[in-house]
């Protein structure tokens, strides 16, 4: 722990992570992008999974709904990823130390294992109507709940 914690402290001090702790507005600012980027990421990732889990209207073709939500959920993604850091930079050393942080981030490595086997295994194979195959359902299921749980578990670093 003590080299990573040594490490955690060289980054809070340096100048970028300094100025977000320094600017009044710089820290809630990224917080509320992170808020946006994951309303993006899991709200696309959940109808997408909705619609293969059969819970959500059968008539939209599986491609389509993929066209639209996929691409939102990878910007929401990518919004999520640079504010999460730049905000874990201001207070590395408290990240590192926290019980959340190998639950959210342990989790976060299970959902993008989850992501990859989605799209090299699964999409490709997908029927373009009739039934969703298990595997796909399988996925969409573990996306829903490392989602959700990734979300607790960013809550929760507020305070661990
Ligand atoms: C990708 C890398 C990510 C990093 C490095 C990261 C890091 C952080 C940090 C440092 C905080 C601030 C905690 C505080 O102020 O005490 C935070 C808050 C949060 N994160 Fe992330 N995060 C990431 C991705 C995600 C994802 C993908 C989700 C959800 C799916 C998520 C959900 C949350 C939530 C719900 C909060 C609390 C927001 C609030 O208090 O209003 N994070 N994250």
């Amino acid at each position: 722990m003590e080299p990573l914690l040594e490490l955690a402290r060289m980054v809070e001090q340096s100048r970028p992570a300094t100025a977000i702790r320094m600017v009044p507005w710089l820290y809630p600012a990224l917080m509320a992008l992170h808020v946006l980027g994951i309303a993006l990421l899991v709200g696309g990732a959940a109808a997408f999974d909705a619609r293969l889990l059969g819970l959500a209207r059968r008539e939209v073709p599986l491609a389509g709904a993929a066209r639209l939500l996929l691409p939102l959920s990878r910007a929401g993604f990518a919004l999520t990823l640079v504010t999460g850091l730049a905000m874990a930079a201001a207070m590395a050393g408290t990240v590192v130390q926290s019980a959340a942080a190998p639950v959210k981030f342990g989790l976060l490595l299970l959902a993008g294992v989850n992501v990859l086997v989605f799209h090299a295994r699964v999409l490709p194979g997908l029927p373009a109507g009739g039934a969703v195959p298990g595997a796909a359902r399988l996925c969409a299921l573990a996306s829903l709940v490392l989602w959700t749980g990734i979300t607790f578990a960013g809550r929760w670093l507020a305070y661990a």
